[in-house]
């Protein structure tokens, strides 16, 4: 284990240290009130690079993003495995994936996400589609006329139930559909309470999380899941691995597949919420983003309006530039993923030109990527809402500038280097998916009249909850002649 020194007495070339006068606490309480006010307000006093200390630990942050390569190509001496598995072991209930008892057991985990890559990520995006439309029809036969409902209850329940369909399969049963239901209240319920097992609160602390934990692992046992039908490459293949260590209990394997479900929605429902509500509050963005959906289905010879079976491919997919520059609108507005690596040994860090920063083993160094994502010079109006800034020319558009240079980080919602989401090309396309589909089945308005804020309990681990949920109301589109 990498024990953090103390900073009694400050180094050459260690950036400047920011260490509070609350005991143990340090600076923490300012940080998670206002992360981003905070260490802009850091940044201004004492530069690019500082350290700060959070109950107990010191994080070295690099503000400026022209840094943040030399940080996520340094992954020998920044390490970020032992810290994450920890976190992972004690939040899901899984035994550590580094373990002498599992050998490789880590690596082989990382070589299974080629299933969420390529020809898979074909299969997968397939079977989404096919997922969703379902869902969608149930839900038509319901929204005839206006029907109103919130609309994270409303996200939540399709990308859910569309998305265990699509890894885990069918739950064949008559009550199948009551059946996953039944799992996403009980994630919801777990969910809410991730925060504080992320940041070590024991479980114990934490009311009912410790049962509804245990509850959500036995829906994950090799009785119930030899039971669902169809399912991914990625799930059968993280099933026959498991199968090769005798030492993983019947209980850890469920509790790993539980830990791969909680990777596949926790991030997705809210960003499928957020790309939603930010395109019915604007609806001339909702316009042109039909217009090219329908533009591209006339195209392909598909019909406008419901009721048929859309299918696209990956290239035609791609090519929704101004659905895609949405999606990233709304990531870029409602992630906060901060990426942190541990430093495994005292070490020198070059930087850009001259610079450098010395590094103390045990410390943590930090990216806080919401400050780029926010950054005016980057973005213009940071806090507005435009759905077509990802867009040039009609085209993608990935040239971001600051101080007149092009960034090579300038969106990083699902992190960065070694530790960078393997899930994130499926993420986009389910997220695309459903807005395709929802956009070619209904019409929808929000009829709430309020602003939605951010939760900010889970700042710093993902993308953000909304501080409410909001009332809308769909009907079904009427059928073109
Ligand atoms: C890891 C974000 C969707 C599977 C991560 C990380 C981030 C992230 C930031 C890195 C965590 C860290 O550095 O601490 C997101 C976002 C998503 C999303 C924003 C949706 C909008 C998905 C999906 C899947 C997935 C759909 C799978 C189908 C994973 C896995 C890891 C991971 C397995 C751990 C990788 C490892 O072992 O190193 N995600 N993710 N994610 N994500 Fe995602």
């Amino acid at each position: 284990d990498v024990i953090p020194q103390t900073w009694s007495i400050k180094k050459a070339g260690e950036p400047p240290l920011i260490n509070g006068w609350i005991p143990f606490l340090g600076k923490a309480l300012s940080f998670m009130k206002a992360p981003s006010t905070f260490l802009l307000s850091q940044q201004r006093k004492f530069g690019d690079v500082f350290t700060i200390h959070l109950a107990g630990r010191y994080y070295t942050f690099f503000m400026d993003p022209f840094q943040f390569v030399y940080i996520t190509r340094n992954s020998k001496q920044l390490g970020f495995q032992e810290f994450a598995d920890k976190m992972i072991c004690r939040t899901f209930d899984v035994p550590s994936v580094l373990s002498t008892k599992f050998p490789e057991m880590n690596e082989n985990l990382h070589r299974i996400y080629q299933y969420l890559q390529g020809k898979s990520l074909d299969t997968l995006s397939e079977d989404m589609m096919k997922n969703l439309q379902q869902i969608f029809e149930r839900k038509c036969s319901q929204a005839t006329d206006w029907e109103a409902e919130k609309m994270y209850k409303f996200c939540c329940s399709v990308m859910f139930e569309a998305s265990f369909i699509t890894l885990y399969g069918r739950v064949p049963a008559a009550d199948g559909h009551k059946v996953i239901s039944e799992i996403r209240d009980k994630f919801t319920k777990f969910d809410a309470n991730f925060p504080y097992l992320a940041l070590g609160i024991p479980v114990e602390l934490l009311g009912a999380t410790k049962k509804v934990r245990k509850e959500l692992i036995h829906h994950f046992s090799y009785q119930n899941m030899t039971k669902w039908l169809g399912g991914s490459e990625v799930i059968q293949a993280r099933k026959d691995l498991f199968e090769k260590y005798e030492l993983l209990t019947v209980y850890d394997k469920a509790a790993h597949h539980f830990t791969f479900l909680w990777a596949s929605v926790a991030n997705t429902i809210p960003a499928t919420f957020w790309a939603m509500y930010y395109l019915l509050r604007h609806p001339e963005a909702l316009a042109v983003v039909r217009d090219e959906i329908d533009h591209l289905l006339q195209s392909t010879g598909q019909k406008k309006g419901p009721r048929y079976n859309i299918h696209l491919t990956r290239e035609q997919l791609d090519n929704l530039v101004y659905l895609e520059s949405a999606v990233n609108e709304s990531l870029r507005m409602s992630s906060s993923s901060i990426n942190l690596r541990l430093c495994q040994e005292d070490f020198i860090l070059k930087l850009d030109g001259n610079q450098e920063a010395s590094l103390r083993k045990g410390d943590f160094v930090a990216l806080y990527p919401p400050t780029l994502h926010m950054d005016p010079e980057v973005y213009e109006d940071p806090k507005e809402y435009k759905f077509d800034r990802y867009i040039e020319n009609g085209k993608k558009k990935t040239t971001f500038f600051k101080r007149g240079r092009k960034l090579k980080y300038f969106l990083m919602p699902f992190g960065s280097g070694s530790t960078k989401c393997p899930g994130r090309f499926f993420a986009v396309n389910e997220i695309k998916l459903f807005l395709i589909l929802f956009a070619t089945h209904f019409d929808a308005e929000i009829v709430e009249n309020k602003n939605l804020g951010f939760d900010n309990n889970r700042m710093g681990l993902g993308i953000l909850l909304p501080d409410s949920d909001i009332a809308f109301r769909y009907k079904l589109k009427s059928l073109e002649k």
